[in-house]
């Protein structure tokens, strides 16, 4: 009998199972069988929030949270994002191995020639209450843009998932950039084919904005490592949502925009537009201890945001290189945001903290990242659509992994029913 097993004695009947252990695990279905009579329906896990189950066999990344490790197909997320360019990366991602300079030109190529969305949808963006958050506006010209690529309901074939993977990554900066100049009341800024993916957001984002607005080199630098750290966190919330919409093989822009809803909340993307305001409210480092006070009593349901992890329970590695750019980005504009004193405050004082070190609460990826979009004078609202622009790219990963994972089927979860049994009007 091989040692990878698992024994398990079913008190209410005295029987005993032998369930397989393969790379750590146990199949939900092998416990299926452990009954107390034949109208049993069988034993099942009860996992609120999935902390303890694996959804999916995935090659895309490798998060260990105990030693704050994030790689991208085996490549350390810092490394990548020292060494290599975005869409360098995001074709790692999305392919599994680092493309060759002319794979990468050729692919930049395709992308900056697909980056122009359908004339109507500008019609689309303009019909959006200026004020609306742009996340919202998001979602929904995300799911518009569905309604022009109807061959998108293909799921089932190999080439169109690639054209509309790759008109995905293309057209997200620019429906950002004119969901956002909408809200200022400019007029759009077409893509610009000549320039780099993340020179062409900024330049779509900010033409006219600033006078004779040319994207600084180390802007666009700093652009590029963002948008590699956002890149892909495996079974995220957004993540799962992209799986379990795509599991039904809706086309992807509409499970795209189901994963943009994911990210817009608090807890996930949205974090970073948080992290931002509470910074803001607190203003001085002298507020920093009563906040702090706050936050451990609990009572009032205050977190510090920008911190903790389901998953790392030590420093997240995004945050290290976040912390680090941030002062290359300082340096190139030539003044330093203020705020970033209480942030490093909060840090100190979490760090040190008995509350925080005793639940292992770190500073995720949001707690710095909001500081560098403000001082690019960029908007709050605009910051969680930042985080949705790269994580397309993870997202998109995920999707086309469970549509070729033969194991997969219809996401469909299991209950424990609480309510009546039968009753009558
Ligand atoms: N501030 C104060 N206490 C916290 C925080 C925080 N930010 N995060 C967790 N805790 C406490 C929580 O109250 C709980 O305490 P207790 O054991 O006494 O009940 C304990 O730590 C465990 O927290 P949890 O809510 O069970 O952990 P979770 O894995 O369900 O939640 C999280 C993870 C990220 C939602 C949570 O840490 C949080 O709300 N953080 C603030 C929001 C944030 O920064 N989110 C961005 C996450 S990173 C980007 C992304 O992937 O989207």
């Amino acid at each position: 009998m091989s040692n990878d097993t698992l024994t398990i004695t079913d008190n209410r009947t005295g029987k005993t199972y032998e369930v397989k252990i393969s790379d750590g695990t146990i199949r939900s279905m092998d416990l299926r069988q452990i009954k107390v009579n034949d109208e049993d329906f069988g034993l099942m896990g009860y996992d609120p929030a999935f902390t303890n189950t694996a959804s999916c066999r995935s090659a895309v990344t490798f998060i260990d949270g105990d030693l704050g490790i994030l790689r991208y197909r085996g490549y350390p997320v810092d490394e990548l994002a020292e060494k290599v360019d975005w869409l360098t990366c995001a074709k790692l991602v999305l392919d599994g191995e680092l493309p060759t300079k002319s794979a990468v030109a050729s692919w930049e190529k395709q992308v900056m020639a697909d980056a122009l969305p359908p004339p109507h949808l500008q019609e689309i963006v303009r019909a959006f209450e200026p004020d609306a958050h742009p996340m919202g506006r998001l979602i929904a010209t995300v799911g518009a843009l569905g309604t022009f690529n109807l061959d998108s309901k293909d799921v089932h074939s190999a080439e169109v998932r690639s054209k509309h993977i790759t008109r995905l990554v293309a057209q997200m900066p620019t429906l950002a950039a004119w969901n956002y100049r909408h809200s200022r009341g400019l007029s759009f800024v077409e893509p610009d084919p000549e320039l780099s993916y993340s020179a062409n957001f900024l330049n779509m984002l900010k033409r006219g904005l600033e006078p004779n607005y040319e994207p600084h080199p180390d802007i666009v630098k700093a652009m590029d490592v963002l948008f590699i750290l956002h890149a892909d966190h495996e079974q995220n919330c957004s993540a799962n949502v992209m799986r379990s919409i795509g599991s039904s093989h809706a086309d992807p822009y509409s499970a795209i925009a189901g994963s943009i809803a994911a990210l817009y909340g608090p807890l996930h993307g949205g974090a970073n537009e948080a992290v931002l305001k509470m910074l803001r409210q607190l203003g001085s480092k002298d507020k920093v201890a009563p906040f702090m006070r706050e936050v451990k009593d609990g009572s009032a349901g205050t977190r510090l945001m920008g911190f903790g992890h389901r998953v790392y329970k030590n420093y997240d590695p995004r945050a290290k290189v976040i912390k680090g750019l941030a002062d290359r980005v300082f340096e190139v504009l030539g003044e330093r945001n203020p705020l970033i004193d209480v942030a490093v405050e909060l840090e100190r004082i979490a760090l040190e903290d008995e509350y925080f070190v005793k639940r292992k609460l770190y500073p995720n990826v949001d707690f710095y990242s909001g500081l560098i979009y403000e001082a690019l004078n960029i908007p709050l609202e605009m910051y969680t659509v930042l985080f949705a622009i790269p994580r397309t790219v993870g997202w998109l990963a995920q999707w086309e992994e469970m549509i070729q994972d033969k194991e997969q089927k219809i996401a469909r979860p299991r209950q424990i029913y609480t309510g009546h049994d039968e009753r009558h009007v």
